[in-house]
């Protein structure tokens, strides 16, 4: 039975204290948040459950063999570094830090010690996500020509980051590990409307090499709730829409067949094809529950977690070059995943 300490119970901490409340194998020991509220709130629900409001009581507690951070991202690093060099396997929310070369201390830091470093992306773990892989994977969609999202509602403002590293995260993740290559360039563009806030909308695109290109809208200041993704294949496409409550994954037998039997450029024919549309069955476990096995069971037999590792570098590189292209008002900007600390 492995003994989880969770610290921040605000708005997701609770979500993590259910499911590792719940899980066959792990047990919560303790919480703690700063606010002598969001303890009290706890512990109504939790009476068994030891609380506290200083998260150091969590660090040299023998019961805890891991800890799982649920506060603001501009303390992910520090906590989740004590946590690592107090012995305990560490489960972040995403994203892991808020640059590259924290999240480079904390990846080597797990490395050298042998500790599970898992980071909380939740859409990662949903059915649909999982599916999608499975079928851009299983070649289901030809050549990807492009990943494109809208992920935009009036949603709550962060202080300490900006939009991209609240929403496009999702995407960011989801995108890395669906899509069979990594980007080499990103330019981003955004705006604040609230003075000495951070940028409440931006706007990513993504190149890679060859002709895939990934683009995704962000913001938290729109009247409705938008979460759809479209991905274009040669042979297929798939729309995603996660407020759709059971058909979340759309896949279109759609497309264009070019016919260059003509002899020049201006005579060459596009026919389209509008085959079937079918939406697979998706597995309708919680996200979270299914993430939290999954941290569990690395933790058990040393394996290495679906998110983190490199693919987190990735990650907070992508979101970090975003924040300087979006500084410099959209110029393109090369991405390096290069583990070098600047
Ligand atoms: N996976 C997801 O889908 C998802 C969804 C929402 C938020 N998040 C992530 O969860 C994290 C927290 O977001 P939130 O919306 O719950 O924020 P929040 O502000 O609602 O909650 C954070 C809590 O942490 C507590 N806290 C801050 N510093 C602390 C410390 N040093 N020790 C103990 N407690 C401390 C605060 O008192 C607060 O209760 C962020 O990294 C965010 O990106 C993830």
């Amino acid at each position: 039975m492995i003994g989880v300490g969770v610290i921040g119970y605000g708005y997701w901490g609770p979500n993590l204290v259910r499911n590792f409340a719940e899980a066959p194998g792990s047990s919560v020991a303790a919480v703690a948040d700063v606010h002598p509220e969001r303890i009290a709130l706890a512990r109504r629900r939790y009476p068994m459950i030891e609380m506290t409001t200083d998260y150091r009581d969590l660090l040299v507690d023998a019961r805890i063999d891991a800890i799982a951070i649920a506060t603001p991202v501009s303390t992910h690093f520090e906590l989740a570094m004590q946590a690592l060099q107090s012995g305990k396997h560490v489960l972040v929310e995403k994203p892991l830090a808020a640059t590259s070369e924290q999240a480079i201390q904390l990846i080597e830091e797990a490395e050298r010690r042998n500790q599970v470093l898992m980071v909380d992306h939740t859409f990662v773990y949903t059915g649909a996500v999982r599916k999608i892989q499975e079928l851009v994977t299983g070649n289901e969609l030809g050549d990807i020509y492009y990943y494109d999202s809208v992920r935009v509602n009036l949603g709550l403002f962060q202080h300490d980051v900006n939009v991209i590293w609240d929403l496009a995260v999702h995407d960011v993740s989801i995108m890395d590990f669906v899509l069979p290559s990594r980007p080499c360039a990103v330019s981003a563009t955004g705006m604040s409307h609230v003075a000495g806030e951070p940028e409440n909308i931006a706007y990513l695109t993504l190149f890679f090499e060859g002709s895939l290109i990934a683009h995704i809208h962000v913001n938290w200041l729109a009247p409705v709730k938008v979460r759809r993704t479209l991905l274009g294949g040669s042979r297929k496409m798939i729309v995603y829409d996660d407020l759709e409550p059971s058909e979340k994954v759309k896949v279109y037998d759609k497309g264009i067949t070019i016919n260059e039997s003509s002899e020049s450029v201006y005579q060459m024919l596009i026919s389209y094809r509008t085959g079937d549309m079918w939406a697979p069955q998706l597995d309708i476990t919680e996200a979270l529950r299914t993430e939290v096995l999954h941290f569990i069971q690395c933790i058990e037999k040393g394996a290495r977690p679906i998110t983190g590792g490199e693919a987190e570098l990735r990650i907070v590189r992508i979101l970090e070059t975003a924040t300087q292209s979006m500084a410099e008002r959209g110029r393109l900007v090369e991405l390096d995943f290069e583990r070098v600390t600047t």
